[in-house]
């Protein structure tokens, strides 16, 4: 491929800022959006779990069911060009089917490779991380590596110039009551672990306040 700069990058990292207010006259383009998709699809993730599922909310109906219990959107779910609730998986536990699906997609199809994979698993989850133990340890879990996909849509937007604010400010138990009404997933195999809202900002957003690279880096030589 051909490489972009630094620069490039970091003006993109810039670039991105929350944004609270869409312009409402813009749309973003069956393309780009397919794009945004591919890049949560692309995303690495722990054994390869790809624990995640993409909602992209576009009926305005079902916006406005959404809007009383989401207020960390409220300013954005009328005029965003596009909402998307992404789903972590419940269960991925070392001997589900659906880490075995993950494993044969890898191209672990035979079985001394899927044993092999599966006591890797079994030791890492019940005896690294303690996850095997609780359904919330195992949602957690896969809600993280939801959190690296979104990561990778937003800064992915926002170098093609596309705006985008992670949405974390709603009423879960409501969202997902209110989602899984619409028939999109079944509620006992997936659950909300974050929105995002995506679009074109309205205004000027003011440059970011970080803290230093002194302040949050510790060099152990
Ligand atoms: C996981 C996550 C959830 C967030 N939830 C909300 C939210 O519900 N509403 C909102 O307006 N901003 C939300 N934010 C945006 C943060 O406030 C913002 O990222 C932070 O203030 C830094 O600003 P910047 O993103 O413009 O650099 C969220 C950010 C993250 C990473």
């Amino acid at each position: 491929m051909a490489h972009i700069t630094p620069q490039q990058v970091l003006d993109g990292f810039h670039y991105r800022a929350s944004t609270r207010s869409y312009d409402p006259t813009r749309k973003i383009s069956p393309e780009d959006f397919n794009y945004i998709l591919e890049l949560g699809r692309l995303s690495p993730s722990s054994v390869g779990s790809e624990p995640w599922q993409f909602l992209v909310i576009q009926n305005q109906e079902l916006r406005q069911k959404l809007k009383p219990v989401s207020w960390g959107m409220a300013t954005q779910i009328d005029d965003a060009s596009h909402v998307i609730a992404i789903l972590a998986k419940k269960n991925a536990r070392y001997d589900s089917a659906f880490l075995k699906d993950s494993m044969i997609r890898r191209g672990l199809v035979n079985e001394e490779q899927q044993a092999f994979a599966l006591e890797k698993y079994r030791k890492f989850q019940t005896e690294d991380t303690h996850i095997a133990q609780s359904e919330q340890s195992l949602f957690d879990w896969a809600s993280k590596q939801t959190y690296i996909a979104l990561a990778n849509m937003l800064t992915g937007a926002a170098l093609v110039g596309i705006d985008s604010c992670p949405i974390e400010g709603f009423d879960y138990v409501a969202v997902n009551k209110i989602l899984a009404e619409t028939g999109a997933f079944d509620p006992n195999e997936w659950g909300v672990s974050v929105m995002a809202t995506f679009g074109y900002r309205a205004k000027e957003i003011k440059p970011k306040a970080r803290k230093t690279l002194e302040e949050i880096v510790t060099w152990i030589e």
